[in-house]
């Protein structure tokens, strides 16, 4: 069964903390992130410590990170028939650097950016949005890059929103206010439902 579940969220909605107990949840499943541990990966994090870095560029740099982790993990994983579950993924890039782009040379950011990645990327099956309000979030986060600042935050909350009224059926959105216990149950719960509903939908195809 080849399915893509991904994570998202403004930072401090505790996504990683999540990750890792879904690990132990299912210990056969992929896990993975963006941005990714590689020399890409690297490289995005050069960016995103740098306070002049273009905004633009930086797009790209995240969008090559995707690329390679599509090829090197994701489709891989997916094709041996394995979960995968990553920890970010494009709607970070539709949500984050349309909010960076505001205002920039590129009309409709949001729209330019999915289009970029329309051509190679692979849809998620199921998205877990944790929903944080972006105060909460920066005192969470405590501001270790230039993203993680509250009136950013806001403005990515904001993309983040319409992508989830563009396809409230991908999305999941869980109250990530809650305490991480409770996130985390209801994290699993959703999890597990998105994966025997998939392997229903397999079953009845045959
Ligand atoms: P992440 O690794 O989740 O943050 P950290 O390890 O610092 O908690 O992501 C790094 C930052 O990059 C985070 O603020 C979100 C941002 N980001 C984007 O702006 N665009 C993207 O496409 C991705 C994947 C992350």
């Amino acid at each position: 069964m080849s399915t893509l579940i991904t994570l998202e969220g403004l930072d401090g909605s505790g996504k990683s903390t999540v990750c890792e107990s879904l690990q132990s949840t299912l210990p056969e499943a992929t896990f993975t992130c963006e941005p990714t541990n590689s020399w890409y990966g690297d490289l995005v994090a050069e960016s995103t410590h740098n306070n002049d870095a273009d905004s633009l560029a930086e797009l790209f740099l995240f969008t090559a990170d995707h690329a390679d982790h599509l090829s090197r993990v994701i489709r891989p994983s997916l094709a041996s028939g394995t979960t995968v579950i990553s920890d970010r993924y494009a709607d970070s890039r539709y949500a984050y650097q349309a909010a960076t782009l505001e205002g920039s040379c590129i009309d409709a950011p949001l729209e330019y950016i999915q289009s970029v990645h329309e051509p190679f990327s692979r849809r998620p099956d199921a998205t877990v949005y944790l929903d944080i309000d972006p105060e909460t979030a920066v005192t969470r986060a405590g501001a270790t890059n230039k993203f993680e600042r509250a009136q950013y935050l806001e403005r990515v909350a904001t993309q983040y929103e319409r992508l989830i009224a563009a396809e409230p059926s991908r999305f999941h959105r869980v109250d990530a206010t809650e305490s991480i216990a409770d996130v985390r149950e209801t994290v699993t719960m959703i999890v597990e439902t998105v994966l025997d509903d998939k392997k229903s939908s397999e079953l009845n195809d045959k």
